[in-house]
């Protein structure tokens, strides 16, 4: 099973969504692989490892071995690399290279795959989106952010042809700052999608942006915070839908 987090809005909780849903599911006992598709390397570096010289990039132009980039763990990351940005670029160039990260991850075995994208509709956000089986968008409760959603969906349609929108959630919620405003537009954008908003919402919560920091997952570092019990039940309404 293969779970693309994926928005062209930069800063709306990709890569923490892509961390903690890859967590929580290695906390069920799931064997589980995340891949960093962003070359900020955000992704990589929560999980405390320097951007390696080689990864992604390399591993999606080789379309072979995917293990030899891999770093195991619980879960496992393919990481970003230091020339993923050139390899965006060049895959841009090539007509066909969206095929080739689905190519490459249906070569592994993973109970799931979970991919962070970077804040664009490049090429390897073409890729992850082609490669999923599902994909889930968070969403800063703002007016734009609904109206980014129709443009990425229509995007998305275009390059995959059927529909794997699992749903949108929001994130980075704050009850107290322009409260109803935010209810409202997420009523719309409910009513937009049909019903596709997750029920879960994820507060802001300080121990996420630590725990990232400090390269660890939020179920050792402060299992009791609402970051870990939100992105707990926003996984556990994912599994329920997949
Ligand atoms: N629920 C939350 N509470 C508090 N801080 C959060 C929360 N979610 C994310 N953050 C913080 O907000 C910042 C942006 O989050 P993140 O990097 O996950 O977004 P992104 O969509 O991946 O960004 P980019 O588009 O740059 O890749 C980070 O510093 C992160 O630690
Ligand atoms: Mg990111």
């Amino acid at each position: 099973m293969i779970l693309t987090v994926v928005n062209f809005k930069g800063g709306c909780a990709k890569t923490t969504s892509a961390r903690c849903i890859s967590d929580y599911l290695a906390l069920q006992g799931a064997n589980v692989l995340s891949v960093d598709l962003d070359s900020s390397g955000n992704l990589t570096q929560s999980f405390g490892i320097d951007i390696p010289s080689k990864g992604a990039g390399e591993a999606i132009g080789s379309e072979g071995n995917a293990d030899k980039y891999i770093i195991t763990g619980q879960p496992s990351l393919l990481p970003s690399g230091i020339k993923l940005r050139e390899y965006e670029a060049m895959f841009a160039t090539q007509p066909m290279s969206f095929k080739k990260l689905k190519k490459l991850l249906s070569q592994l075995s993973y109970d799931y795959i979970v991919v962070d994208c970077p804040p664009n509709l490049g090429s390897l956000t073409t890729m992850a989106l082609y490669a999923c089986d599902r994909f889930v968008v968070p969403l800063e409760p703002e007016h734009f952010a609904v109206n980014g959603l129709a443009k990425l969906l229509d995007y998305a349609k275009e390059v995959i042809e059927e529909d794997r929108f699992l749903g949108a959630f929001a994130t980075r919620y704050n009850e107290k700052e322009r409260g109803v405003l935010r209810k409202q537009l997420f009523e719309l954008a409910g009513d937009r999608l049909s019903g596709q908003v997750f029920k879960t919402v994820i507060r802001r919560n300080i121990a996420l942006a630590e725990s990232q920091s400090l390269g660890e997952s939020i179920y050792t570092y402060s299992p009791d915070s609402n970051g870990a019990k939100d992105y707990a039940s926003l996984t556990n309404e994912i599994l329920n839908q997949i």
